[in-house]
């Protein structure tokens, strides 16, 4: 069923009966994200870490689909984790035969290329259930040193959109990549994500965090929200912002990232845009479909996504991207492993997971800079994306 609230399955005692639910303190203006507890099809999402897959089958949920990652040399497949005969998970099957896997039960065994029944090891080489039963494939892709997989609805022969479609060009070049965690986390996705684009709550939840000695944290006197290209800007300072910046809102910050000589440095040449440097920017956030959000400072760029697992858990994915190469970035990699890793993509980002899992809403009351979330609800009302159904999925 399609309902409005995240299902809070952690043993909530039954709370007492409440003053009645106010007018528009639900979700009902926002119906299709209402609806999609469990995220949207059609699109490409970071799941765990390429390295992570070997020899051994390894299970993973997303957006609700039980599917299993299989390695074979050098690429990977996606199967429903459920054989169709009794419903054992392939995860705990053999890897008999090139090419297949082997249900652990009775031997059936799937083609992993095409999902189809190629062998029936208890029933013989004439087994006539051969090839006219099988389990869905997933499109798995290889990138940043992460399996993306696509979640969608491809007819028989049809091959899904280019992963890059879905990956910041920011991110196309792997070098960039100083490193990142995946984990994952208690709570809706749609709650994560709110959190990475609330407006109110970075000066408030994480005045506590460590990380702010690092001196980056944005500071949001003067917000507003656009869009462009896709994605919602929060934009700092409206004077500052109506320069045609590049990169804002963009998949790529070329430009803006260029080694340009400082005229009142003359020799010295910055990674830092000047006209960044005079702004005393320290970071912008824009958010995007289907639920990927960036923070730009004005030395690195921040990716972060929400990935829906089951309808009470989100896989965060954090990168860090710099872009150096050679002795600089290998420097700033230490400094990622040493530092930032810890702070920022740990203590700091587990202040907003905390949240994420303990707050409860709807109903709720909105207060002005929630304005930000509600730009983001919007997007995705007008943007009107494929629904993830809630319904028991069978695996096609
Ligand atoms: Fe998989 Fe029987 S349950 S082969």
């Amino acid at each position: 069923s399609n309902e409005a609230a995240p299902r809070r399955s952690r043993g909530r005692a039954e709370e007492p009966s409440g003053p009645p639910v106010q007018q528009g303190a639900d979700w009902s203006s926002w119906r299709t994200y209402q609806s999609a507890e469990l995220g949207f099809r059609n699109y490409w999402y970071p799941t765990v870490w390429a390295h992570q897959v070997g020899s051994k089958p390894v299970p993973i949920t997303l957006v609700g689909e039980r599917i299993v990652l299989i390695r074979e040399g050098d690429k990977v497949y996606g199967l429903h984790d459920r054989c169709p005969h009794r419903g054992v998970p392939l995860s705990h099957g053999r890897r008999q035969f090139p090419g297949t896997v082997s249900c652990p039960y009775h031997g059936w065994t799937f083609g992993l290329e095409t999902g189809k029944l190629c062998a029936v090891i208890t029933d013989g080489p004439e087994s006539p259930i051969c090839g006219k039963t099988g389990v869905a494939t997933y499109p798995v892709e290889e990138r940043l040193g992460l399996l993306f997989v696509y979640i969608g609805d491809l007819k028989p022969g049809e091959t899904p959109p280019p992963v890059e479609r879905d990956i910041p060009d920011e991110l196309n070049n792997n070098a960039f990549v100083m490193g990142g965690r995946t984990d994952i986390r208690r709570g809706n996705w749609r709650f994560a994500a709110e959190n990475g684009f609330d407006e109110g709550h970075a000066k408030y939840l994480h005045n506590t965090a460590l990380w702010r000695l690092f001196k980056v944290m944005p500071t949001w006197n003067k917000t507003r929200i656009v869009e462009k290209d896709g994605w919602l800007i929060r934009k700092q300072d409206e004077v500052h912002w109506e320069a045609d910046f590049p990169g804002v809102g963009k998949f790529t910050n070329k430009r803006w990232w260029k080694r340009t000589p400082l005229p009142d440095r003359p020799g010295k040449s910055d990674n830092i845009n000047p006209v960044i440097a005079d702004m005393d920017l320290p970071g912008f956030v824009s958010i995007r479909l289907p639920g990927l959000l960036r923070v730009a400072y004005p030395h690195f760029i921040h990716f972060e996504w929400y990935v829906p697992v089951d309808a009470d858990h989100v896989r965060y994915v954090q990168l860090m991207v710099r872009f150096e190469s050679g002795a600089k970035a290998r420097l700033f990699q230490l400094k990622y492993l040493a530092a930032i890793r810890w702070l920022f993509h740990g203590q700091f980002t587990q202040q907003d997971a905390w949240m994420v899992d303990v707050m409860d809403a709807p109903p709720e009351k909105l207060y002005r800079p929630d304005l930000s979330i509600t730009a983001w609800r919007k997007h995705i009302e007008d943007t009107a994306p494929v629904v993830q159904p809630t319904e028991r999925r069978p695996g096609h």
